[in-house]
């Protein structure tokens, strides 16, 4: 298992299978993502990893679409095209 911590709800820590998709465990948790298409489509569900990163997986084609190669070097992703393989901690 691996926690995630989703910092504007109130430090909200959950646990989920390693490879989960971030923004699926947001909304089963209630861990307070945005989104809207879910599907790499909007751009809504774009976040902050701020602990973490190397615990994500490879960025995908989607998301350079919404993010400049500086969001992902400040650590940006979009969580519904993100699986988490370790420990993280979110902003959004
Ligand atoms: S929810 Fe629309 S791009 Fe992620």
């Amino acid at each position: 298992m691996v926690q995630i911590t989703f910092i504007n709800s109130e430090q909200k820590i959950v646990e989920a299978p390693e490879n989960s998709n971030l923004l699926r465990v947001s909304i089963k948790e209630r861990g307070g993502i945005p989104f809207k298409c879910g599907g790499g489509l909007c751009g809504t569900c774009k976040c902050l990893i701020e602990q973490g990163i190397e615990n994500t997986d490879k960025i995908k084609p989607k998301e350079r679409k919404h993010l400049k190669p500086e969001d992902f070097e400040a650590g940006y992703r979009m969580a519904c095209q993100t699986f988490i393989l370790g420990d993280v901690e979110v902003s959004w």
